[in-house]
């Protein structure tokens, strides 16, 4: 991570404004050796360009951070006027019900727009506010009033938060294009059936769609995955062969749905990529079968009655054993003396075990 962006980070995750205009530019004027031109005014006006005008009064834009303008957590109701040098945008935390067309108009380098814990509904984005924007790479819209995916946006866009809205749908054309997005987050929304719309987003690596209505598995995803997240839904079937369709993902996610040893084909979970998955919370009476590569398995709070050794080994051998170092299981029907003793020759690497 560049410096910049590492300070980008820090201040967008520091919370308050004076969090960062006070704690964070001391760190920063000591790290970049600054401290003296802050106590000396008069080195500090030989050196230090004059403060930019063009900085809307009610924002902070640091002269020592020039693409950067902080206007968040101040009751704002609108966008404020955007200056072309900058690349990020801090708006979160506000009233702001909209993003009008033109907006952004000036601010053609915007990289980063954040605008989380706002109203903006999507009657109110303008058509063409983002798709304008060729340089952006970050859209923060989690916590407002969508019911949809804001549509189009750039072919530059790398991440897409919309958690915690109203979205019920996913327009099948909306992310078309997008090739370079690898996070999204659609988490905390009203979605009920995700259909084959994710597809099309090719480097998709982090997928979280936890939280919502689901019934069913999406019918297609981008094989791309790496992270899939659907905790808090209502699933209770998993298609044959699902997960053999990402052969990158390594860490999977279903607590709090309905799965059952009915709904799971045999092998379902035995894919070697995975390294984490969390069947907690559901309603399963045995432990499925899982690769050897597996490293953290959570399977609290089912209904299993029985360990069962086989589902991590099938064969036991030298060089033929789980990887297992995690394993919850308290919260089911299993006791301490139902554990076979050939279980510590299985899993070897098992740190925690919790019945
Ligand atoms: C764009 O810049 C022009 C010239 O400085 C200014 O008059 C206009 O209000 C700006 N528009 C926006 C939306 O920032
Ligand atoms: C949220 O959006 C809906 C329309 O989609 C609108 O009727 C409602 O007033 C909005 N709520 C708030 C708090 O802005
Ligand atoms: C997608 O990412 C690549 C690699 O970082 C970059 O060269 C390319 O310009 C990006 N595409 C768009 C449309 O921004
Ligand atoms: C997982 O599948 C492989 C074949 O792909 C098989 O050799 C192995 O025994 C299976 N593991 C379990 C625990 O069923």
């Amino acid at each position: 991570m560049k410096l910049t962006h590492m300070l980008v980070f820090v201040a967008l995750f520091g919370g308050g404004a004076c969090q960062y205009t006070y704690g964070y530019f001391n760190w920063l004027s000591r790290i970049m050796g600054y401290s003296r031109s802050y106590s000396n005014r008069y080195f500090e006006t030989e050196l230090e360009p004059p403060l930019p005008t063009d900085c809307p009064a009610e924002c902070t834009c640091p002269r020592i951070f020039p693409k950067a303008m902080y206007c968040d957590t101040r009751r704002f109701k609108y966008i404020p006027k955007v200056p072309a040098r900058m690349k990020y945008v801090y708006l979160q935390n506000n009233q702001i019900d909209g993003v009008p067309e033109g907006v952004f108009d000036n601010a053609t380098h915007l990289v980063w727009v954040v605008l989380h814990g706002n109203k903006i509904s999507n009657e109110k984005i303008g058509t063409d506010v983002f798709s304008k924007l060729t340089n952006l790479e970050r859209v923060y819209l989690d916590h407002n009033n969508l019911s949809t995916i804001p549509f189009p946006l750039p072919k530059s866009l790398r991440e897409l938060r919309v958690a915690g809205n109203m979205i019920s749908k996913v327009p099948p054309n909306a992310l078309e294009g997008l090739d370079n997005l690898t996070m999204l987050l659609l988490n905390d929304n009203q979605l009920e059936d995700i259909g084959g719309s994710l597809k099309v987003l090719k480097s998709l690596s982090f997928l979280d769609l936890s939280n919502n209505h689901l019934k069913k598995l999406p019918d297609a995803l981008p094989n791309s995955l790496h992270q899939l997240y659907l905790d808090f839904n209502h699933i209770s079937v998993i298609p044959n062969e699902y997960f053999k369709q990402f052969p990158k993902l390594q860490y999977a996610r279903m607590s709090n749905n309905e799965l059952t040893d009915n709904g799971i084909p045999l092998n379902t979970f035995n894919v070697s990529s995975l390294i984490e998955l969390d069947l907690s919370h559901n309603k399963l009476q045995k432990i499925p079968p899982v690769n050897e590569n597996l490293e953290n398995l959570y399977l609290h709070a089912n209904k299993i009655k029985e360990f069962t050794v086989d589902s991590f080994c099938k064969t036991m051998g030298w060089m033929s054993f789980s990887k297992i170092q995690v394993i919850r299981l308290d919260g089911n029907s299993i006791r301490q003396d139902n554990i076979p003793p050939e279980m510590h020759q299985c899993l070897r690497r098992a740190r925690i075990i919790n019945i």
